[in-house]
């Protein structure tokens, strides 16, 4: 998809379709939009006036034909109310229009910028929601259809001056956006076509052709370096486990700098183990692999975006499966830090593979951790779909990771970490256990267990059980993997 930045005045702009957004209360007249409603007879107060247009958030207008202008058709985006409008409504605006547009078999569109939004921000946004919006999950349908594309959009509303700052956020933009997909496209693999061995091939081909090194651990390498928490988990598959670890150097490190460590995990499809899932639904744990595809993604985006911080990635993979050589409740294993767990349910497998990753990456020389799993149905109960569970050991390095989410238009809330968790979390038979001794509060046990593995060293988890997968498509996303993640963490390292 080509996008570029349009200088014509709106009048003189020849596309299949030109768009732009409207916000409430009766905004037809004013700036920009005003003008276009000049330039087409009153049109747009017209549509205003019997409440056809009325502004709210991701309503969509389409005029065909608009006389005064050079355009195949007009479309109208809600853009919800001013002051609230900010470049996450933006970006999701983008997406509306791009899928709008593109099931109406319009294949290239202009996309006008209002009053003040000719900026760097702004162009990215709406890369970032062109690319992200256009992505299908259509992958092993035979029946694909091939006259619904998008192939070029003209960012317009921009002058000469600004030219140059709308190109470098398309530039940016491609490069975040671009890495989302490589992600929701792993997270969209069945299981049966993504394997820890698929998934660590994939992710070496990517670093291999990004330039970033890698370094691939097998079954054998994982067992000498006893990480016995993941084995654990890897045992009752037939699927031998890997460990997967991309990193990312600058080409002038500054001593002493922060090394930030991603850990994400990676299992390609959880049953639940002995402790088994329930049938209903359970052909959605093939994303349970979601955090790791999200920091194999960041890894790909900062191999273009050459940010001055180094950045390990460390990756833990494997299927959880029940079978004869599965672990079983009560089984007590030596994590590679050498700490004892109890493994009282099985499908707590999620922070088992963590308590390695987090080690091994602090071993690497990590000092700054952050880790993103699909951890718990608990952060749905808590959050719903709607934020990503944010739980930090450091405050300063937690409000960077907050205020990174923010500015990348990603919702993220944080929870308590209080040490009355912790306690729930203690062994009876080994140094700790599993799952937390309390009803309640399972995501909160759940990152006190990761938390365990990453000591003094300032450790953020994300679980984004809720916030990876969309169970319906919405109007600027289709309905499947969503990337979620990668935007905040590219924005926190890139800021650093
Ligand atoms: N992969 C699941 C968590 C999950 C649930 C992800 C729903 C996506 C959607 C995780 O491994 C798990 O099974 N967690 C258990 C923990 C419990 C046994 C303490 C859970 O949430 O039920
Ligand atoms: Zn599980
Ligand atoms: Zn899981």
């Amino acid at each position: 998809m080509q996008i570029t930045v349009e200088t014509k005045p709106f009048a003189a702009i020849e596309n299949e379709a030109l768009v732009t957004y409207v916000f409430e209360n009766g905004d037809v007249a004013q700036g920009r939009i005003g003008e276009l409603g000049k330039l087409t007879g009153g049109l747009l107060a017209r549509l205003s006036q019997s409440g056809e247009i009325t502004g709210k958030l991701l309503e969509t207008t389409l005029v065909h034909a608009p006389s005064g202008l050079e355009v195949a058709r007009l479309l109208l985006v809600g853009a919800g109310k001013r002051d609230q409008f900010n470049t996450a409504t933006l970006r999701k605006v983008a997406g509306v229009a791009l899928r709008y547009l593109k099931t109406r078999s319009v294949h290239s569109f202009a996309f006008a910028v209002r009053e003040g939004d000719a900026t760097e921000e702004s162009a990215q946004a709406i890369t970032e929601g062109v690319i992200t919006g256009d992505f299908e999950t259509d992958k092993y349908k035979t029946d694909k259809k091939k006259d619904k594309f998008i192939d070029g959009i003209a960012i317009a509303g921009f002058g000469n001056a600004e030219t140059a700052a709308g190109e470098k956020g398309i530039a940016r933009g491609r490069i975040i956006a671009e890495a989302q997909n490589f992600a929701r496209d792993l997270v969209n693999e069945p299981s049966n076509k993504l394997t820890p061995t698929i998934l660590a091939e994939k992710a070496e081909a990517m670093a291999k052709e990004a330039g970033l090194s890698v370094d691939i651990l097998d079954e054998k390498k994982i067992a000498e370096l006893k990480m016995g928490a993941l084995l654990s988990v890897a045992q009752g598959s037939v699927e031998p486990p890997r460990v997967i670890v991309i990193t990312y150097t600058p080409a002038n490190p500054k001593p002493g700098a922060p090394v930030i460590g991603l850990v994400g995990k990676a299992v390609t499809f959880d049953t639940g183990g002995i402790s088994i899932k329930p049938a209903d639904g359970m052909e959605k744990m093939k994303y349970d692999m979601a955090g790791g595809a999200t920091m194999i993604g960041i890894m790909r985006a900062l191999a273009a975006l050459k940010p001055n911080v180094k950045v390990i990635c460390v990756v833990p993979s494997t299927e959880n499966m029940p079978g004869g050589k599965a672990q079983k409740p009560g089984d007590i294993q030596t994590a590679m830090s050498g700490k004892t767990i109890e493994v009282l349910n099985t499908d707590a497998e999620g922070r088992l593979i963590l308590a390695d990753g987090v080690h091994y990456a602090k071993q690497l020389g990590a000092t700054h951790l952050v880790d993103a799993a699909t951890l718990t149905g608990a952060i749905v109960v808590a959050l719903a779909n709607v934020n990503v569970g944010v739980f930090g050991s450091d405050q300063a390095w937690t409000d960077k990771l907050l205020a990174s989410a923010k500015a990348a238009g990603e919702k993220m809330w944080q929870l308590p970490m209080d040490d009355e968790y912790r306690e729930l979390i203690k062994g009876s038979f080994a140094d700790i256990q599993n799952i937390g001794s309390a009803k309640g509060g399972g995501s909160i046990t759940g990152a006190w267990f990761i938390r365990e593995f990453a000591g003094d060293t300032p450790w953020i988890h994300l679980d984004i059980a809720g916030t990876a997968w969309n169970d319906d498509a919405k109007p600027w996303l289709a309905k499947g993997p969503t990337g979620v993640g990668l935007r905040t963490l590219v924005q926190l390292i890139t800021s650093l």
